[in-house]
């Protein structure tokens, strides 16, 4: 059974610290199954004992994973001393201070950012051996023929002479400033600009909108986190 301290459980949590757990058991504000435990020592089953804290119940979770719609403007970092961090758009009842985010997206760029406090599963998504899929909607500032798109498609050498995977286009709206949706299984320095920038194309607007077989959420506004759950994780590492 896995035991942990209860003033380690509410700590780990960022709801007390330990000083203040030993204050609340004293109020026996803090039960452990209706029961108002002795000590901020207490020993407690992490899997099985239900922890509430003035009536609500502490679920335990060591790891939170979290669903960014990212806005303009915005940088996908832990702290920047200029710029808002995707961190600060975090609310209160996530926030974990060992969040980070899994993968960047530019400050230009919008959509699906990863948040987590999971190390290694940040690591699984994140490792170019395991060519996790993303898609993206892109508007380029001037039309793009047949044959441009195969290029890009085929897998195409950038102006370093980096050579990137295979990406599969969709033409979504054709015309003088066309959309397409891109599947890119890497995460090169601004690989979809520099894609594009290859055949003489700017990108006006991006958009992140799938990791893996998770979706953005289409009704999730832009600045908004919520909560990815555990029944929907394994969707990230589909190819
Ligand atoms: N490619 C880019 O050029 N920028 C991003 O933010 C993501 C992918």
């Amino acid at each position: 059974m896995p035991t942990m301290r209860l003033d380690k459980f509410f700590s780990s949590q960022e709801i007390l610290s330990r000083k203040e757990v030993k204050a609340e058991v004293k109020k026996g504000t803090i039960k452990v199954n209706d029961t108002i435990p002795s000590s901020p020592e207490y020993k407690m089953d992490t899997d099985k004992d239900i922890v509430t804290y003035k009536g609500k119940e502490i679920p335990y979770k060591p790891y939170v994973y979290i669903m960014l719609n990212k806005p303009q403007g915005v940088v996908s970092a832990t702290d920047d001393k200029i710029n808002k961090t995707v961190l600060d758009l975090v609310p209160k009842e996530l926030f974990r201070s060992d969040l980070f985010p899994a993968g960047r997206l530019d400050k230009d760029t919008v959509g699906f950012v990863l948040i987590t406090n999971d190390g290694d599963f940040a690591h699984n998504i994140l490792s170019p051996k395991n060519h996790i899929e993303k898609k993206y909607l892109v508007r380029l500032d001037k039309s793009i023929t047949e044959e441009e798109i195969q290029q890009v498609e085929q897998g195409i050498t950038l102006a370093d002479g980096t050579v990137c995977r295979p990406a599969s286009i969709q033409v979504i709206e054709a015309g003088e400033t066309p959309l397409l949706e891109i599947v890119i299984s890497e995460g090169k320095y601004h690989q979809i600009k520099r894609m594009f920038g290859v055949v003489n194309c700017g990108v006006t607007y991006l958009k992140r909108t799938q990791m893996g077989g998770l979706r953005l959420d289409e009704d999730l506004p832009e600045g908004i986190c919520r909560e990815i759950m555990h029944n929907e994780l394994h969707k990230i590492l589909l190819k």
